[in-house]
């Protein structure tokens, strides 16, 4: 009885998986925050300071944005929202391949959210909203999203399980979650090991809420495309 007891205090069900829902710490890493989730140490938030990388020219070769938005599959009327949107770098390049649809720019940073509104002005497009969120809550309104975009941003919430709760309530119901993050599995990606994901790593997480791969592109030189659905 007072395992079972024990059990009901430390698993909850969502959907059909059971979600080991607390967090646990650690000494934090030197790019980590010392929280675990599903044996993952969480890495720092990227702070609006570095903007300046998001929009380096040498990220036209290094992550191949054209490349990323093909493997989504957009239809013109699709609804996108790009979580973790930063200065709307990919927020803006996927307005103009859903022209009659609408891109919903999300992150946490107000300082970011001000940058993303100038590159939108400046890129002339009409069709993308910046919105604040929190970190346990993306404010999607429920049901309305064919695609969420999470690029190299996933691994740095603090608070994923919630974050991915409140997505997955964003979705339609034959939506789809499409992670673009560098292969944790490569030692030679030359990025910090805490801004790292492994297919195997992210498939448990996306479980917990209920998702499972459906697609994957693995063309870029550093990064996975990992598309999910229900
Ligand atoms: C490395 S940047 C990537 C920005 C953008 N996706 C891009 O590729 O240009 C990561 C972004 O995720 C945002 N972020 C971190 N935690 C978040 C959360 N819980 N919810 C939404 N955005 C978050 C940060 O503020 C930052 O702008």
């Amino acid at each position: 009885m007072r395992i079972r007891a024990a059990l009901a205090a430390c698993f909850l069900f969502v959907g059909t998986a059971p979600v080991f829902a607390q967090y646990t710490h650690t000494a934090p890493s030197d790019d980590g925050i010392g929280i675990v989730y599903m044996g993952r140490e969480i890495a720092h938030v990227m702070g609006h300071e570095g903007a300046d990388w998001l929009e380096r020219p040498e990220r036209l070769t290094q992550e191949q944005p054209d490349r990323v938005i093909a493997a989504m599959e957009l239809k013109p009327t699709d609804v996108v929202a790009d979580i973790g949107a930063g200065t709307g770098y990919f927020s803006i390049r996927i307005a103009r391949k859903v022209p009659q649809g609408s891109v919903i720019g999300e992150d946490i940073q107000p300082e970011m959210i001000d940058l993303m509104r100038e590159n939108v002005t400046r890129a002339s497009v009409g069709n993308v909203r910046p919105l604040l969120g929190s970190t346990e809550d993306p404010h999607l309104p429920a049901g309305t999203v064919d695609k969420v975009l999470l690029v190299d941003a996933y691994h740095e919430f603090d608070q994923p399980l919630e974050m991915m709760r409140g997505i997955v309530r964003g979705l339609k119901p034959n939506g789809q979650v499409v992670f673009v993050e560098y292969r944790g599995e490569d030692p030679a990606v030359p990025i910090l090991p805490h801004h790292k994901m492994t297919v195997a790593q992210l498939s448990s997480e996306m479980a917990a809420v209920g998702l499972h791969l459906v697609r994957r592109y693995e063309e870029l030189p550093w990064q996975h495309v990992l598309i999910y659905g229900r």
